[in-house]
């Protein structure tokens, strides 16, 4: 029953894939989930659009739009490279239903604001993830309906450990179904052009092989354009240093949130809500209550903490809410020796550096070859030659060897915007003057033109 294919196939409107087509059962099933339909109140780029005010895009349209790249990969494996005996490196067709599933639920344990509230709450959206799907959810019904193994099967394509590795590749790798509907999505709602690339011709050349996925020769420049364009995003989108400001922000009053509630007595907790307390408690939230929190949970608690007796949590709320992020300098060698003395400027001039100043790194491997020696080896991106024989990216491409295994980084100090404004006395006259015109002359520098 739940293995039929819809009647009538129905179509989502997507503004990257234009439709999204539905053609079975239990996927418009795990779609209508309330699990699944959470994803619409977790946006996709979270603080992000404080820069980038279009960036307003939710999880939802990401999951959905991964699920149609992978619904449009398993088609055309199926037409051209459906596998005839055992071992010929082709596609199982059997496997397109996991593959569909699993690019539709990757994301599912995702929370609100979702890194600043893993690091601080001690939270791992993968392990919530795999929790969701195999745990007492409806999605979890959805899937055993398939079979009684499905939900373990899916979670196991999330947690790379399926043996089939053209299904695991598909779902995670440098070049799979999640990156490229990220990549295009984020695009298009930043209004940025950097992650634009073609995806059809990536599609086109995509193949099964024996040890995993390959692309066609024909589809080189492509492919490396998807590299670069993922490279461009990182630096000028996810590593905003506007946002990034906001995020400190995030990050801090919420750490002050759980410091008030901790040291309060029972009688004065409720200004964490019932929606936030397993959360603050430190207890091991369960998937029912991890389920409950999405961004309109927090903002609303933060619209409250506004008026909260507490200066520091009602003030970082405001600049939250306000948007007014913490300023920041890149940590270097000119600016490295300055920072101590700027925290002892900020406690003089009456913040608390604990809340209002941070060192943040923000970093990203743009891409690399397969490297056994090192913890986490990547499977890298091959390319199969006229003669049959495979060769990796960076060996064809010269732009993509030249950011090959390196890593894009940036270091910030974070302080209050509104310190440069004060005259300090004698003490850091000094500090100041030496700090004020670096940030003149870093103004002018920056690589980030949309600050
Ligand atoms: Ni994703």
């Amino acid at each position: 029953m739940i293995l039929e294919k819809l009647q009538n196939e129905k179509v989502l409107r997507d503004p990257i894939h234009n439709f999204i087509h539905v053609q079975d059962r239990v996927i418009l099933d795990l779609i209508n989930t309330s699990e699944f339909q959470r994803l619409r109140r977790v946006q996709q780029l979270g603080i992000s659009a404080t820069v980038f005010h279009g960036a307003e895009h939710s999880r939802f349209g990401h999951s959905v739009g991964a699920y149609e790249i992978a619904r449009r990969i398993t088609e055309h494996f199926g037409q051209y490279y459906a596998s005839k005996k055992l071992d010929d490196g082709l596609w199982q067709t059997d496997e397109r239903l996991l593959t569909l599933t699993a690019a539709l639920l990757h994301d599912i344990g995702h929370g609100a604001f979702s890194h600043t509230f893993e690091h601080l709450f001690n939270t791992d959206h993968e392990a919530m993830t795999r929790a969701i799907i195999t745990g007492p959810t409806e999605i979890n019904a959805v899937l055993s309906k398939v079979s009684p193994d499905f939900p373990n099967k899916v979670a196991s394509v999330i947690a790379k450990t399926y043996p089939n590795q053209q299904v695991v590749q598909l779902i995670s790798s440098q070049l799979d179904v999640d990156r490229m509907d990220y990549l295009l999505r984020d695009a298009y709602y930043t209004g940025t052009k950097y992650g634009e690339f073609d995806i059809d011709r990536i599609l086109r050349t995509m193949r099964p092989t024996h040890s995993g996925i390959a692309f066609d020769i024909a589809g080189m420049h492509a492919v490396e354009d998807y590299v670069v364009s993922r490279y461009q995003m990182y630096l000028q989108v996810y590593f905003h240093p506007v946002s990034r400001g906001m995020e400190v922000l995030l990050e801090h009053l919420l750490h002050r949130a759980k410091v008030l509630y901790l040291d309060s007595h029972t009688n004065e907790r409720n200004f964490v809500g019932p929606l936030l307390q397993p959360l603050f408690s430190g207890q091991t939230l369960s998937v029912g209550d991890y389920l409950k929190l999405d961004d309109n949970v927090f903002m609303t608690y933060i619209s409250m903490w506004r008026e909260h007796p507490d200066a520091i949590l009602s003030d970082l709320s405001q600049r939250f809410l306000n948007r007014k992020p913490l300023k920041s300098i890149v940590m270097d060698d000119n600016t490295e020796p300055l920072i101590d003395n700027l925290e002892k400027l900020v406690a003089y001039t009456g913040y608390n550096p604990h809340y209002y100043t941070a060192r943040n790194k923000a970093f990203d491997l743009p891409y690399d070859d397969y490297n056994p020696n090192v913890a986490k080896p990547r499977t890298q991106i091959d390319f199969l030659l006229g003669d049959g024989t495979h060769r990796e990216l960076s060996k064809l491409s010269p732009l993509v060897a030249a950011i090959k295994g390196q890593v894009s980084f940036d270091k910030r100090f974070f302080f209050p915007k509104d310190m440069l404004s004060i005259e300090p006395d004698e003490l850091f006259a000094d500090t100041f003057k030496e700090f004020r015109s670096y940030i003149h002359n870093n103004a002018l520098t920056t690589p980030n033109p949309e600050s």
